[in-house]
Parts: C-alpha cells; sequence; structure tokens
C-alpha cells in the first residue's frame, strides 16, 4: 500500500460516519454521539445506504451487548481502524461499559479523535481524568484508551497495547469494520493470528466486502481506485468460504459468515426501518448487501459462553 492510499484510506473513516450520521438523522437508530464526530452538512444518503449501516451497525451492536453481559462487563474490547465510530459512548451511556476499551488507528485519525473529544463536553464527560500524551498519539482514560498505531506492524500493535495496559488474561473482542480489505491478507492474516495467539477466550467480529469476483464488485473497486484506495486485500473477500478459512487457518477454531442481505432479514426490527423510506425496488438493496459479510469467530478456551454469539 502507497503512502498516497493511506491518506485516502484514512478519509474512508469520514465517508462511514457521515453516512451514519444521516442514517441516525433519519430514525434508523439512536446515537447522542455522531454529531459531535463529523461537521458539516450531510448530503442526502440512498435508502440502500442507510438499510445497509442500519444492517451493520445493529448487527454488531447486539454482538458487542451480548458479549458485555456475558462476561459481565470483565472484558476488553479493541477496535482495529476504529475511525470516528462512537461504539464506545453508546456502550457507557447504556451502562455496559467493559473493563478496557480499546481504539486504533493512523496517527491523525487519532489526534482528530481527540481534539473532538476535546472540544465536546459530551463525549469528555463519559471520560474523567483524561491522560493525554503530548503529540497527540495517546489517551487513556479510566477503560477507554485511543491509540494511533499502523496495525499492519502486529509488533509494534502489540507493544502498544501493552503499554495501554491491555491484559492478556480477559475475554477480549476485536472489532474491525471494513479495514482488513485495505491490507494485503498475508498483513491481515497476521492480524488475525496474532489474536487468537495471544488470547485464550477471544472474539473477532470482521465486517467487510465479500463476493468481490463479480461486475458488482468491480464497480465498488473501480469507485475506490479513483479515490486513490486500493483493495489489496480483496483477494481475502473473494467469497464466503475464503473470508471463513482464512479464520480457520489462523487458529480460530469455531467461524461463520453470513452476507448482510441474510443478516439483513433476521433482523427484528427491519419492518420498522423499512417505513422510514421507501425504496423503488429492493434489488439494489439485495445486490448490495450480498457484497457485504459479517465474521463471527470464537476460541473460547475456558469455556465462558463466547460460542452463544455464533
Ligand atoms: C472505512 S473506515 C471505518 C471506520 C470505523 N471502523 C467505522 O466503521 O466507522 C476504515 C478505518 O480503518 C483505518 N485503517 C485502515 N488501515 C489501517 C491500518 N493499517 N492501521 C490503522 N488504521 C487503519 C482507517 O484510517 C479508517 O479510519
Amino acid at each position: 500500500m502507497s503512502q498516497s492510499s493511506d491518506v485516502a484510506i484514512q478519509s474512508t473513516c469520514d465517508d462511514a460516519s457521515m453516512c451514519k450520521r444521516y442514517a441516525v438523522h433519519r430514525g434508523y437508530w439512536k446515537d447522542e454521539y455522531i454529531n459531535f464526530m463529523v461537521h458539516g452538512s450531510t448530503s442526502r444518503k440512498q435508502p440502500e445506504i442507510s438499510r445497509g449501516y442500519y444492517a451493520r451497525t445493529e448487527a454488531i451492536w447486539k454482538l458487542l451487548v451480548q458479549f458485555v453481559s456475558i462476561t459481565e462487563r470483565r472484558c476488553q474490547i479493541v477496535s482495529l481502524g476504529a475511525g470516528l465510530d462512537t461504539t464506545y459512548w453508546r456502550l457507557h451511556a447504556a451502562d455496559l461499559t467493559p473493563h478496557g476499551y480499546f481504539e486504533v488507528d493512523f496517527i491523525d485519525v487519532v489526534a482528530r479523535k481527540m481534539r473532538c473529544i476535546g472540544r465536546n463536553p459530551a463525549l469528555r464527560s463519559c471520560l474523567p481524568n483524561i491522560e493525554t500524551q503530548r503529540d497527540e498519539s495517546y489517551l487513556h482514560c479510566g477503560p477507554y484508551r485511543l491509540l494511533s498505531c499502523d496495525i499492519r506492524d502486529t509488533l509494534k500493535l502489540e507493544e502498544q497495547l501493552v503499554n495501554a495496559k491491555i491484559d492478556f488474561s480477559y475475554p477480549t473482542l476485536f472489532l474491525t469494520e471494513c479495514v482488513l480489505i485495505y491490507m494485503a491478507p498475508d498483513r491481515s492474516n497476521k492480524i488475525i493470528k496474532w489474536a487468537s495467539d495471544k488470547f485464550k477466550d477471544c472474539v473477532f467480529i470482521n465486517y467487510e466486502q465479500v463476493n468481490m469476483n463479480d461486475a458488482f464488485a468491480q464497480v465498488m473497486i473501480n469507485n475506490l481506485k479513483l479515490r486513490q484506495c486500493w483493495l489489496d486485500g480483496a483477494g481475502a473477500c473473494e467469497n464466503k468460504q475464503v473470508q471463513l478459512e482464512r479464520f480457520i487457518h489462523n487458529g480460530w477454531p469455531k467461524v461463520v459468515c453470513d452476507d448482510m442481505w441474510t443478516i439483513y432479514n433476521r433482523l427484528p426490527e427491519r419492518q420498522r426501518i423499512e417505513r422510514l423510506e421507501m425504496l423503488d425496488e429492493s434489488e439494489l438493496l439485495q445486490q448490495l448487501l450480498q457484497h457485504y459479510c459479517l465474521v463471527i469467530a470464537v476460541k473460547d478456551t475456558s469455556d465462558i459462553g463466547l460460542e452463544i454469539l455464533i
């Protein structure tokens, strides 16, 4: 991945947060914090986009709530490529703060997020006694740790997480949302393997593209290329089987992968959100959601009930 591609990839966190903010504004789900992370007017998004973000946010939220509840909050969540995501604040508001919540991203994204937190009392009030490094690369506040690292360097990632007081004995959930596809499969495999090697009880939730070898996927790839974003990891997103195998071959005993169309159709609140904005026809929504998937991988050595997530 080139430097310019790295810069372009960092800007994808704005797209994600803008789309989330628009969907929240239209009533798809509640998030009191997203407005503080992204500024400026939000252009109208197609209902397919908002429904896709709803499916992703809702499905992941349900898994996080299950994980924190099973472990009675004696757990850690590590969000790799966290961008401007607000999940920590939403968990805090729901009285579901885990023992440790770690967010990792490139330094420029981390510095921006830190400035947002500094400026907004609503974000700051969930983080008493903030300690910030002078170079804006690290923020540590009770359970919340925001740190900068290129996650392709797993040695550095481990070093940074250790500095941030990660505890390898705690059940730990890794979250990657549209992150691994930006790196070559040997790099993402290293991250996936490192996580399962280091933690005896852990979960990996990976949300990203799938079925990347058809005409629809080619349009997605070309659109991102125009923005200098190269999908170096598209090969690992070829289909569901390839997604499953990268986890099975890298130390995860139990793995499931579903495309987002399947997940969307299972969501209990689907009928409510479908009344928010009408679709002319559902074919585009189906096609779009069939090109994203959720992988849930579980390693539950101590038999603490993590398999309920899959
Ligand atoms: C599409 S955004 C998703 C942000 C967030 N997960 C969400 O869903 O709102 C991808 C994020 O991954 C980060 N990212 C991609 N590659 C990374 C790497 N090698 N190291 C650290 N962060 C990375 C980008 O900077 C960006 O913030």
